[in-house]
């Protein structure tokens, strides 16, 4: 089966054709972020006009790729939400015009849902592949949420926890923004924490750890960013490039300690056969590699993590998420479905 995808959350514009779930056909991914670099972060308004010029090219595209046609396609599959409404509403009305037009089933798909499916996504469709098995452990962790599931079976899932303020992205966004480091804050800060050896950037700084060892699978992250600000007002940073290069380093090794202790946490608890990482803060090297060494030392649990550009917004989850949760809307309530009512 194949399974045309359509994402438009928020500035990301992604069309993928996905073959039963797994086998990537295509997946093509336009962004408007040069224009947001300009304002430092997304202005909604401006993102949903984007996703407007570009979302017919990008599905274009994503067929042209393969030869296919809209025809050939057996389903579509679009992002519901959560994201922002106007770049939502463009991808919706799309999906459900192309529907209507080539009478196709509609999957309405979760966003973050569609993250966690990145992970069944290979390049091959071979039988009995490295896929991931129940019951997993699932850590998204994206610009907008930090979400800790346990996941028992396709469409089962328990939440454990979530961020209580800001979510790992988000820090990592706005951390970046106080040291001037630019936007998206999570891929400048690991290129900043890089530099540490070279520089030889040593300081007496030690950055908090929120919730490190509380009793539960939450997660707090905006207590980290305060503590960034305070250090910055208290030295004069901007005139201390190793001091820049070391605090970029400490937040990321913040960060990436808390989520990895508390996803250990949830392993260890519901002694799951596979963890799975998603969402943008998922590309992150250094995340990638603590959770591998961690889950070196437990030989039952697997450890999964999409490739590097499948863990930004893309319509290969969406269609793969789809493709395992098959269930499309009737006319009248896909009418009714819009960014609107989200
Ligand atoms: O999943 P995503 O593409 O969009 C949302 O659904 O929010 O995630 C975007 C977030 C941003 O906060 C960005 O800074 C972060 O993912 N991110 C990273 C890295 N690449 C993207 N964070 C840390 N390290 C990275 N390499
Ligand atoms: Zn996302």
């Amino acid at each position: 089966m194949k399974i045309l995808g359509i994402e438009t959350s928020c500035d990301e514009t992604g069309a993928s054709v996905i073959e039963d779930g797994v086998k990537i056909l295509s997946n093509i991914v336009a962004s408007s972020q040069p224009i947001h670099i300009k304002t430092g972060g997304i202005i909604p308004e401006i993102a949903a006009r984007e996703q407007i010029k570009l979302i017919l090219p990008v599905i274009e595209s994503a067929l042209k790729k393969e030869g296919l046609k809209i025809e050939n396609v057996d389903a579509l599959a679009v992002t519901s939400g959560p994201g922002l409404v106007g770049s939502l509403l463009v991808g919706l009305e799309t999906a459900k015009t192309l529907a209507h037009v080539f009478n196709k089933p509609i999957i309405p798909v979760n966003h973050l849902l569609g993250h966690v499916y990145t992970n069944w996504i290979t390049k091959s469709k071979i039988k009995n592949q490295n896929l991931p098995e129940f019951p997993a452990i699932v850590l998204i962790v994206s610009g907008g949420h930090t979400e800790l599931l346990l996941m028992t079976d396709h469409g089962q899932y328990e939440w454990l926890g979530a961020t209580r303020d800001d979510a790992a992205g988000e820090c990592f966004d706005k951390c970046a923004r106080l040291l001037k480091l630019g936007y998206p804050g999570g891929p400048a800060i690991a290129v900043a924490a890089a530099k540490l050896k070279i520089q030889n950037a040593k300081f007496k700084i030690k950055l908090p750890r929120p919730m490190l060892k509380s009793d539960d699978f939450d997660f707090s992250f905006s207590g980290l960013k305060t503590a960034v600000l305070r250090e910055i007002e208290r030295q004069s940073i901007t005139h201390n490039p190793k001091l820049i290069t070391y605090l970029a380093h400490e937040i990321q090794e913040a960060i990436t300690d808390v989520l990895v202790a508390k996803t250990l946490r949830a392993v260890k608890k519901y002694k799951v056969k596979s963890v799975l990482l998603s969402g943008g803060v998922a590309a992150n090297d250094r995340l990638r590699e603590k959770f591998l060494d961690t889950c070196y030392s437990l030989p039952t649990t697997k450890f999964f993590a999409p490739p590097k550009n499948l863990c930004t917004d893309n319509a290969a989850g969406i269609a793969a998420c789809a493709f395992f949760n098959f269930s499309p809307l009737p006319w009248p309530e896909l009418r009714a479905l819009s960014s609107l009512t989200l």
